[in-house]
C-alpha cells in the first residue's frame, strides 16, 4: 500500500503512559502509521521551556515514553521515531524563523497567555517560552509535513507556522510547505478526582500499572454523586467510570447503562469490571514494556534508527534555507 502524505506530530516527554494517553493519542498513531509517512519525535526541547530548573528526570521520561509507544504497537519499520536535540538542524531552522516571526503574533498567541495565567510570569515568562510556536513551527517545516494531528488547544500554534511559512515563503522564494491541521478527536478522559487525567495532578491510571493497582485507583473513581444508595437510580453520563466503558467495554455499554438507570447494578461492581477490563487489555502492554526495559540500549537503538531518516531530511532543508538566507 502506499501512504497518503506526510505526517508529523511531537510529544512532550511525560513518562509513563496512562489512560487519557492511549484513547486520545496512541490509539490514533498506531492507526496513522498504516495510512501516512508518519514523523513522531519526542520534544524534549519542548519539555525544557517549562522543566529547566529541575529537568533530572527528563532522560527517563523519554525512555519510559518509547518503551511506552513501542509497547502499545507503533512499529519503527513503519514510522519514523526520532528524539528532536539529536537534530540541531531543528534550532538553527528555529533560529532563522524567529528572525521572521513578529512579537505580536507570539504575544497575541492564546495558549501562551493562558499558560503565563496558569504556570506564572517568574516560570514562563522566558524567551524560551515564547518561541515555544516557533520552535514548533521548525519542526514541523524543517520535515516538510502535510498533515499535523493537533488537539484544540494546540491549532492557533499550528496557525502560527502557517503563517510563519507564509512569510518566509514571501521573502525567499516559495519553500516551505504550509501544513495542514488535522484535528483529532480526543475523548477528554478523567482521572480518579473527576478532573482531566494528568500525571501533575496524580490522578492517572497508568496502562503499566498491576492489575491491584489498576483496581484500587478504579474503585476511587467519582461516578454519579446522585447515587447515594446502592439502588439509587443512576445518570451514567456524569459518571467517569462509564466513560471509560464506553472506550474500553463497547459490547456492554447498553447493559451498563440500563441498569445504572434501573439501579440495578451497584457502582462497586460496576467499577471492578472496568478494572478486569483495563488489566486485561493492558497486560500484553505490561509484559512488553518489562521485557524492552531489560534489553540494554533498546531506546537508543530505536532513535538513532528514526534520526538515521529523519536527520537527511532536516539537514536538506536547513541547507536549502542557508542558501536562501544569504548564509552560506
Ligand atoms: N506543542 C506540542 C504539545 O505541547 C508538542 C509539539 C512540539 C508538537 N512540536 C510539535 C506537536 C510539532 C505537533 C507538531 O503537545
Ligand atoms: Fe457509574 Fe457504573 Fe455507578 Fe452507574 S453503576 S454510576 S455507570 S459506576
Amino acid at each position: 500500500m502506499t501512504k497518503k502524505g506526510r505526517l508529523l506530530t511531537g510529544y512532550r516527554p511525560t513518562g509513563k503512559l496512562h489512560i487519557g494517553h492511549y484513547v486520545g493519542n496512541m490509539q490514533n498513531m498506531i492507526r496513522m502509521q498504516e495510512e501516512h509517512e508518519c514523523f513522531f519525535f519526542i520534544a524534549d526541547w519542548h519539555a525544557l521551556t517549562t522543566k529547566y530548573k529541575d529537568p533530572h528526570a527528563l532522560k527517563e521520561d523519554i525512555r519510559e515514553m518509547v518503551i511506552g509507544w513501542i509497547a502499545l504497537g507503533l512499529d519503527p519499520k513503519k514510522c519514523i521515531i526520532y528524539r528532536q536535540s539529536d537534530l540541531p538542524a531543528i534550532a538553527e531552522l528555529h533560529l532563522y524563523l524567529s528572525m521572521v516571526t513578529p512579537m505580536g503574533w507570539l504575544e497575541r498567541n492564546p495558549t501562551y497567555k493562558e499558560q503565563l495565567k496558569e504556570l506564572g510570569a517568574k516560570l514562563v515568562y522566558t524567551y524560551g517560552f515564547i518561541g515555544y510556536p516557533v520552535l514548533q513551527a521548525a519542526d514541523i517545516l524543517i520535515m516538510h509535513a502535510d498533515m499535523v494531528p493537533v488537539g484544540e488547544d494546540q491549532l492557533p500554534h499550528l496557525e502560527l507556522t502557517r503563517e510563519i511559512a507564509r512569510r518566509f515563503n514571501n521573502y525567499y522564494d516559495d519553500y516551505m510547505k504550509e501544513p495542514e491541521a488535522i484535528l483529532s478527536e480526543t475523548p477528554r478522559v478523567l482521572g480518579t478526582d473527576g478532573r482531566k487525567m494528568s500525571k501533575s495532578y496524580g490522578n492517572a491510571i497508568y496502562l503499566s500499572d498491576s492489575p491491584e493497582e489498576i483496581k484500587k485507583k478504579v474503585r476511587k473513581m467519582i461516578t454519579d454523586p446522585a447515587r447515594m444508595r446502592a439502588h439509587d437510580p443512576g445518570h451514567p453520563e456524569v459518571c467517569s467510570v462509564f466513560a471509560l466503558h464506553q472506550q474500553f467495554s463497547m459490547e456492554m455499554v447498553a447493559d451498563i447503562d440500563k441498569q445504572c438507570r434501573e439501579g440495578t447494578r451497584t457502582c462497586t461492581d460496576c467499577k471492578d469490571m472496568l478494572a478486569q477490563r483495563l488489566a486485561d487489555k493492558f497486560n500484553d502492554f505490561r509484559e512488553s514494556r518489562e521485557e524492552y526495559l531489560k534489553i540494554p540500549g533498546f531506546v537508543e537503538d530505536i532513535l538513532e534508527g528514526g534520526l538515521h531518516h529523519a536527520r537527511p531530511v532536516a539537514e536538506e532543508t536547513l541547507h536549502e534555507v542557508r542558501r536562501r538566507m544569504n548564509i552560506e
